[in-house]
């Protein structure tokens, strides 16, 4: 018998068709449901790409306004939801927080136990809208807890970026400021088949609920490889120190074998689309908060980067200063990573069920010769 081709990593193998995004590294271009993602990140509120990610259609103004509203009416934290997390050590990863958060309210959905309470789509999009909501109240109540700090209420008349930013700093920082956490947002929500999408279809594909999928999506998201580098790159910037240390920093850490996390992609191999227009967002922080010496250092880490190994910069890389410079806590940007992919995760899931096969793929075996038990 000839040996099957084995396909690690899934590397090249396309596992079904998708009308939610596009990724095209030849022309480097991300399209969600035909939109480039810099003409949205541009022009559209989160809550709108959210809805367009859900609908397949940008919402018209009416449907917005109700669309905003319901949002709006659903980001109070249950007090069992509290109390899940306080029972959390603030030692913990703010992603294990959060991943146990989600769970819970899966526990609390009683709707799941009606018959056809998995899948029915009217019940999921509720559920999709209300972890849109629920998640910024996770994530700054975890970082306002680690802080010592007492959580802040949600408010009613902000929108969602602004509510955010409320929720974790107790203050509405200035425009420029919010308009680069919506960016970074909005170039987050969706990337089609990446590891943490894809073991939300796995799960989806099981007709488990939905969940279950985010929870588990959440878990894959942790991973340094994957969501996780955004804190990466604030670590690496924090062991470098200045823009002049950058070459030589590089120069052991590639003789380590490490590797430089925000940069390197499995798709993109000619740079990243989001880049620029994140990299825009996180110059006009630099300049809002005059600390230029973080784009020299960001500027001299991609210079060597390219010249040593011709790897070029992802999302992770201008998204970890950039929050930081923002005031959040390092290890608060993957969970921002998930508040805004929770809605890709959700849109994916739903078409997984909506022409659902079983995810079951198959392996070589490379084990013992078959033997027998002698006793
Ligand atoms: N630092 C150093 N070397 C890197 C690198 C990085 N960030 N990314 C890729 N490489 C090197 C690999 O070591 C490998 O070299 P080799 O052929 O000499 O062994 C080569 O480039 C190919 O990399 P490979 O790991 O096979 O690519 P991949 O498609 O499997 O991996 C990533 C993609 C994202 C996992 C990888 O680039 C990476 O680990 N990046 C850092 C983590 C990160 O930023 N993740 C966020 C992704 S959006």
């Amino acid at each position: 018998m000839t040996d099957p081709q084995i396909h690690k990593g899934l590397a090249g193998v396309v596992v079904d068709t998708t009308t939610v995004s596009s990724v095209n590294p030849e022309t480097n271009s991300l399209l969600y449901r035909g939109y480039p993602v810099q003409e949205l990140a541009a022009q559209c509120s989160f809550e709108e790409v959210a809805f367009l990610l859900w609908n397949g259609e940008l919402p018209t103004a009416d449907q917005r306004e109700a669309f905003e509203a319901q949002e709006r009416s659903l980001r109070r934290l249950d007090d069992r939801t509290r109390r899940a997390l306080d029972d959390i050590p603030t030692s913990a990863h703010p992603m294990d927080a959060l991943r146990t958060a989600v769970s819970q309210l899966g526990g609390l959905d009683d709707s799941l136990e009606q018959s056809d309470g998995i899948l029915d789509p009217e019940l999921n999009a509720g559920r999709a809208i209300y972890l849109l909501a629920q998640l910024p109240t996770i994530v700054a109540y975890i970082q306002r807890r680690r802080r010592g700090l007492e959580p802040v209420e949600p408010r009613d008349d902000l929108d969602y970026s602004r509510n955010f930013l409320w929720l974790t700093f107790g203050e509405v920082p200035d425009d420029v400021v919010v308009d680069a956490f919506r960016v970074s947002l909005v170039l987050y929500a969706e990337h089609s088949f990446n590891a943490s999408t894809f073991t939300a279809r796995v799960i989806a594909s099981t007709l488990s609920d939905v969940y279950s999928a985010v929870t588990g999506a959440i878990g894959a998201l942790k991973g340094p490889l994957h969501g996780g580098a955004n804190e990466a790159v604030m670590h690496a910037f924090a062991e470098i120190g200045t823009a002049e240390k950058a070459e030589a920093w590089l120069d052991s850490a590639l003789a380590e074998k490490r590797k430089i996390m925000g940069f390197g992609h499995r798709v993109y191999k000619n740079g990243d689309s989001r880049v620029p227009t994140m990299k825009a967002a996180l110059e006009s922080l630099v300049e809002h908060y005059d600390r230029q010496e973080v784009l020299d250092l960001y500027n001299a880490l991609e210079t060597a980067m390219v010249e040593r190994k011709n790897i070029k910069p992802n999302l992770d890389y201008p998204s970890g200063p950039a929050y930081n410079l923002m005031g959040f806590d390092t290890d608060t940007f993957t969970p921002l990573f998930a508040a805004a992919r929770v809605t890709g995760w959700t849109a994916h899931v739903f078409e997984q069920y909506a022409a659902n096969s079983l995810i079951r793929p198959l392996s070589q075996y490379t084990g013992p010769e078959e033997r027998h038990l002698d006793r």
